[in-house]
């Protein structure tokens, strides 16, 4: 009797969950790949209809498949009345390809990006990017999975059935009014949905399954495990696979981040248990955890009375069913081998500060945040940075609370966390990391390979939405120092070097005007020259990029140099 207790104890907590089975998008693939975002409507709760947005369907969007190494062609339709732009979180694309803010798709148009997939097998993401829109977008239902595959995964014996041993996972916190209409810039996300179900079952085969994590909420930080602490192993981070799979009891989710887990579930059928997130183990200074704030310090508004909040809460029940012919059964114990960059390469190192605009307890936690001083600036380039480049990027966060960092165009190794070398799951390829509160470090290492473009920027930015849309972002460009010499006056005037820290040399000058301006066009210095040979001191003048424009009555060029 005793016992029977005990176990209606604990089944309680779990009825009423788990009534809606879990929507799993279709996927898209092919050589050319129609996307439409669109308004639409979802009955949550009965008798209520929510606005929300979906690529192709109500919410969310379809899941792309591509292949590494095929060349694709997108018409992204832009079907709302208000604008929007298109980001692919994680992969390598040129600047122009990349969706960031400055690549707006206005209302009513259609933006046909076109490239090659260069990533790794992984699971990566889509959704809008427009500045100071972007939690709006993604929480009212825009965002979308990528997957990728390529050879190397392919030869492993890996779950990859989609839908059926192989599954996408997104997990976001979201607010609903009293109508049932979404909310964003509210700390009231109580209520967790998973690929847009709530409450949401998955039947499962008895068999070794694969589960695509990705944390596409604004703030929450998830500390993912199963009922019964039943044990996975991580296979693959943000950008590709481990060089072996990591047996883990939790995994810690921070918003942009995926990771992909198997689960041996061979001698499960039959039963049910829950993914989970037990939050009630985060340590303060990460949103999801009791205190939000590192100090004993600040609050955010509504924060203390969302039940989510330093509780541990399901996420996904999974009912385990009879397996599938041909299972996967075993867990394999190797996967790839990862080549991190060496530190003895590198050309740069950049120090990035994360601090509160406004000191003081509320500063510290509820930001706005800026980087460096600096609040994100559409017209502002942070940084220039030389094609090829290797370099470390150094990320102190002198605020109360811990930030996911995002950069663009790369993916990341971490070198170190707190002066501690990550753990071996977190020793793949990356492109968000969550930084420590309180004078928290991170050194990561990474190359900026393959695509220069001097007009337009990428983006590195915090990935709780609210922080980026208040401007804890910045952009940078690359640009190709081979060809940054206008190629038709190379033969007639030299440059160097270039990149200058001091002296810079003209030589090969017939006499000529000589103007030097900055990046904005101001003209800053305009010499008449009747010599073959010019210096100019550039020590005088920031870091940055600036053209010199060389003329005569047969002659006129602009030749872009940079000051660093
Ligand atoms: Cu997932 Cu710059 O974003
Ligand atoms: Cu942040």
């Amino acid at each position: 009797m005793k016992q029977t207790i005990i176990i209606v104890l604990t089944i309680i907590p779990f009825l009423g969950f788990s009534q809606n089975q879990l929507f799993i998008p279709d996927t898209l693939s092919g050589s050319s790949i129609d996307l439409n975002l669109q308004n639409a409507q979802v009955e949550f709760y009965p008798g209520f209809t929510t606005n929300t947005i979906g690529y192709n369907q109500d919410i969310l969007g379809k899941t792309l498949i591509l292949e590494k190494g095929n060349e694709i062609t997108f018409n992204v339709t832009n079907n709302l009345t208000e604008s929007t732009t298109l980001h692919w979180h994680g992969l390598h694309v040129s600047a122009k390809n990349d969706g960031g803010p400055h690549t707006v798709i206005e209302a009513g148009q259609t933006w046909s990006p076109s490239f090659t997939v260069l990533d790794n097998a992984a699971t990566y993401w889509y959704h809008p990017h427009l500045h100071e829109h972007t939690e709006e977008q993604v929480t009212r239902g825009a965002a979308g999975f990528i997957i990728v595959k390529d050879n190397e995964e392919s030869q492993l014996e890996l779950p990859r059935t989609y839908g059926i041993d192989d599954f996408p996972i997104v997990i976001q916190s979201r607010a609903f009014d009293t109508n049932k209409q979404l909310m964003w810039d509210t700390a009231s996300d109580d209520v967790l949905m998973c690929n847009g179900t709530l409450d949401a079952y998955l039947d499962v085969p008895a068999q070794v399954i694969r589960l695509r994590l990705l944390n596409g909420s604004t703030e929450r930080v998830y500390n993912l495990g199963f009922q019964a602490n039943i044990s996975f192993y991580q296979i693959a981070s943000d950008g590709g696979l481990l060089n072996a799979p990591v047996s883990l009891t939790r995994l810690k989710l921070a918003p942009g981040e995926r990771a992909e887990i198997l689960l041996d579930l061979s001698v499960q059928q039959g039963q049910s248990f829950n993914l989970m997130s037990f939050a009630s183990e985060l340590s303060s200074g990460i949103y999801g955890a009791t205190n939000p704030s590192a100090m004993p310090m600040g609050s955010i508004a509504g924060y203390s009375s969302n039940q989510l909040n330093g509780s541990d809460f399901s996420i996904l029940q999974l009912n385990v069913e009879a397996p599938t012919t041909n299972p996967v059964s075993t867990i394999p114990s190797l996967l790839i081998s990862n080549q991190p960059y060496l530190e003895s390469d590198i050309n740069t190192t950049r120090s990035l500060l994360f601090q509160p605009v406004q000191m003081g307890p509320n500063g510290m936690l509820n930001g706005p945040f800026e980087i460096n001083g600096e609040v994100f600036d559409m017209e502002v380039i942070n940084y220039e940075i030389p094609l090829n480049n290797t370099e470390i990027w150094e990320l102190t966060n002198m605020t109360a609370i811990s930030h996911p960092f995002h950069i663009h165009d790369v993916q990341f190794y971490i070198l170190d966390i707190n002066g501690n070398p990550p753990p071996a799951s977190m020793q793949g390829k990356k492109d968000v990391v969550l930084v420590p509160p309180m004078f928290g470090t991170i050194r990561f290492i990474t190359k900026f390979e393959d695509f220069a473009d001097e007009d337009t920027p990428y983006m590195y930015h915090c990935h709780m939405l609210s922080h980026e849309d208040e401007g804890m972002m910045g952009q940078f460009i690359v640009f190709d120092k081979t060809t940054s010499i206008d190629e038709q006056g190379k033969e007639s005037v030299s440059i160097y070097p270039n990149p200058a820290s001091h002296i810079i040399r003209l030589h090969g000058l017939t006499p000529s005007t000589i103007e030097l301006f900055n990046a904005s066009g101001q003209l800053l210095e305009r010499r008449e020259s009747t010599n073959d040979y010019e210096e100019f001191n550039m020590a005088k003048y920031a870091t940055g990029l600036y053209l010199f424009n060389i003329k005569n009555s047969e002659f006129n060029h602009t030749y872009k140099v940079v000051k660093k």
